[in-house]
């Protein structure tokens, strides 16, 4: 079901010391009342810390990024199992570093996402066009083959654990921010294009989060984009007070 969504994705940092402080941090600062789901999205070292922390709160953990394979000889790989092993039933997939850095295509991700699915996860799917492909023109058509190629494959029912998270790369660690414009222009094209692909039901109850250089200062108004379902926060979830103000923007 739609709804507002804060997440954090940590990226490369926090040891599990700091991770514990967060953690511990958060439980103690968290908004009451505020109708908007809080996820934390730990490197892997960090995820049961996270997980066992937050067992009885509402805080959810995510992983930045999970193989597409049952398991086998991948060195240096994390399935879908060990997630779970560990209490965490989110996914983050597609990130713009993992595409950049990693050499991550639409089709290898739609493989990941089918594991993810197959194991009952649920997946928050970054997309998101280049500065190149915003200055000429390419930006909804990149983000309309990146949903193609990945996700596009899904049955209709599938799409209860889908989470969208819209980041322009060239908004991510930069601190240039797309306008809210400019996110409730592309937010609104993909709900027009999963209505098309499925129906005005499926569109309607998927969350679509902004991502790039969120922060307390700017999200209120981010977020009140009638298409924008809440955020996913990079830097500025690293510091309990900054997400925690972004999270009462929401
Ligand atoms: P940023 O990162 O908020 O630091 O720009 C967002 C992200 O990469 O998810």
């Amino acid at each position: 079901m739609r709804h507002t969504i804060v997440a954090g994705n940590w990226k490369m940092h926090k040891n599990a010391a700091e991770t514990q402080q967060f953690v511990n941090d958060l439980i103690e600062n968290m908004p009451n009342g505020k109708e908007v789901e809080v996820i934390i999205a730990p490197p892997f070292t960090n995820l049961l810390i996270a997980t066992q922390t937050l067992e009885h709160t509402n805080i959810g953990v995510a992983a930045q990024n999970m193989h597409q394979a049952e398991g086998g000889a991948f060195t240096g790989e994390i399935s879908a199992d060990m997630l779970k092993s560990v209490g965490v039933n989110t996914v983050i997939l597609g990130h713009s570093e993992r595409r950049q850095y990693f050499k991550e295509t639409n089709a290898l991700l739609a493989n990941k996402v089918d594991t993810a699915l197959r194991h009952n996860m649920r997946v928050i799917f970054c997309v998101g066009e280049e500065l190149n492909d915003r200055k000429n023109k390419q930006h909804l058509n990149v983000v309309y083959y990146q949903l193609k190629d990945s996700l596009f494959h899904l049955p209709k029912s599938a799409w209860n654990n889908i989470v969208l998270a819209y980041e322009p790369v060239w908004a991510i660690g930069t601190g240039e921010t797309a306008t809210p414009e400019q996110a409730q222009e592309m937010h609104q094209y993909i709900r027009e294009q999963i209505a098309i692909q499925y129906d005005k039901e499926v569109a309607e109850n998927t969350s679509i989060l902004y991502g790039g250089s969120v922060k307390p200062e700017n999200s209120k108004e981010i977020f009140s984009k009638p298409d924008v379902d809440g955020g996913l926060i990079g830097g500025a979830a690293l510091k309990v007070e900054d997400f925690v103000n972004i999270i009462n923007n929401g």
